[in-house]
Order: C-alpha cells, then structure tokens, then sequence
C-alpha cells in the first residue's frame, strides 16, 4: 500500500502549517498511534519547527488529546492561540525534563523529532521514559543519524542506535541469571520496536516482571532431550563416545558453529 493511504498521511496533507517528515514514517505512524484516536491522551512532540505536525496530531487524535510542542525556538509559542501547549526548552537539558514533568505529569506518547544527536537521544530517552504512563511509548525519529558522518559524528560507539540495542540487553536482564546493567530502564521497558530511522520503546511496568520457569504439572512423557543427539554422525560425536566425554564436549561444535555464522554478521 502507497503511504498516500495512510490515514496520518492525509492529516499530514490537510495540516495548514508546513510540516517535514519522511515518507517511510506514515506507515509507522499509522501502526504505532491508531490505538489512540480520539482518546483523551497526552501526546507530546519534540521539534515543532514551522508547526505543522502538531495540526496534524490534532488531526489524528481528535479534540481530547492534549497536544503539547516542544522546541527550543520561542517563536513557536504562536501555536499556543490554536489549543497547543507550548515548551520551550533544550531536550538535551536533565533540568528542562525535570521542569516539564513537575508541570505535565506523566504523559502517554512522546515522539522526539528534535535535534537528532545522539546525545539529545539519549537524554531524552532516559529523562522520559520514567514518565510515560504503561501502554504509552516515546517513539525516536531520524535515528538513521546514528549512522552519519555528517552533522552527526557517528557510527560511534555511544549512537543512539548503540543505545536502543543496549536497552534490548537490558530487557533480556529480565531473564534469570543475565548479569544486570549499573544504569538500567528495563523496569519501564516492556518491548522494543526496530523500523528504519525509528525505534519506539513501549512501557509497561507490569508486564516488567523477571522472568522465571513454570510447568502445568501435567502428565510427563519423559521425553529425551534431542538436541544432544544433533551431532550424532559427526566426528567430534564419535570422538565423545569413543572416550567416553560428558556433554561438555559439544562446545567444540558450538566454535565451529559459529565460525560458520560469521557470514551473517558482515
Ligand atoms: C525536524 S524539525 C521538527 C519538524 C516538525 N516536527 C515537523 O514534523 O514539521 C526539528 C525542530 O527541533 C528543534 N530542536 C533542535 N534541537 C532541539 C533541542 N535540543 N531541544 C528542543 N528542540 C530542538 C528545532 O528548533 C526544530 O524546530
């Protein structure tokens, strides 16, 4: 289907400000943020610019929505006199989130659309996510600069996109026995959504739980495990059998194993 379909792109195309976005997003946008037409949330917009965009949430989201722009240009407090909230201030700065949160509360949905550095990312990401109601997500755009040289300095070790897949280890500390991280979101993080150029992080603190085993106390059949028997006709298997080794002795198979995906990573 064309993004000309899609619904966010026709409230794109009827808002009466300029508005910049990229054609892949409309697809994204209609996926992530249907569930909240014409519900009564707060959905917050980094980067405001020539304000198109937030006609276009109000659009989308009905008369409920609160809408609130953020930029660090104090021109686009113009917007106020249609029903927006306006923010000035540097998403970069802790103390600006600090300010903001202590004035809105916790919000539903933040799409950051602002300056795109991996540093701004980052501390955006960090500030917001404890204050995001469970359901909601802050939904990251442009994180294709995490790969460009210009403007942006990377592919760097701290992108933002090096960031969003630590918080998918993070997630996975969940996991029993996976060493935990010193700075950690895996509390408020309940899935991690990959799209080009955007990442979204979708909250739940209840289905945060650490993860653990859990039978239905059924009727067992006993079945043998068969992944030992996977290398069977193998050499290293004869060789096993041949000194009498324990399982520990198909580790030199999970070396060969993985000299063999070495292809997948280029
Ligand atoms: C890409 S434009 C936003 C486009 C707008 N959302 C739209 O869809 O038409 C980026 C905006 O982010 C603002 N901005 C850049 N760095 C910022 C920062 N550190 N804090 C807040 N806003 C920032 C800029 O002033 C600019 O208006």
């Amino acid at each position: 289907m064309s993004y000309k379909k899609t619904e966010t792109y026709k409230h794109f195309i009827k808002s009466k400000y300029y508005c910049l976005k990229h054609k892949n997003y409309f697809h994204i946008y209609d996926l992530l943020l249907k569930k909240f037409k014409n519900k009564p949330i707060t959905f917050v917009e980094i980067g405001v610019f020539s304000g198109g965009s937030l006609f276009m949430w109000r659009n989308l989201f009905g008369k409920r929505a609160r809408i609130i722009g953020i930029d660090l240009n104090p021109d686009v407090k113009r917007f106020e006199k249609y029903g927006f909230e306006i923010y000035i201030g540097d998403q970069s700065k802790e103390e600006f989130w600090n300010y903001f949160f202590k004035k809105i509360g916790k919000v539903d949905v933040i799409l950051d659309d602002g300056g795109h550095t991996n540093y701004q990312q980052t501390i955006t990401t960090n500030k917001c996510v404890p204050m995001i109601k469970d359901n909601g997500m802050l939904i990251v755009e442009d994180v294709h600069a995490s790969y460009i040289k210009h403007n942006w300095y990377n592919p760097s070790k701290y992108s933002f996109i090096n960031y969003a897949k630590k918080i998918v280890d993070d997630i996975n500390t969940r996991f029993p026995g996976i060493p935990d991280f010193k700075y950690s979101l895996k509390k408020y993080i309940y899935k991690v959504e990959f799209f080009e150029s955007i990442v979204s992080f979708h909250i739940n603190r209840k289905l945060c739980k650490k993860n653990s085993f859990i039978n239905n106390s059924k009727k067992t059949t006993s079945p043998i495990e068969f992944r030992n028997k996977l290398d069977e006709g193998s050499i290293l298997f004869k060789i096993k059998n041949y000194f009498n080794l324990k399982n520990n002795f198909t580790y030199p198979t999970f070396i060969i194993n993985a000299l063999k995906l070495k292809k997948f990573f280029k």
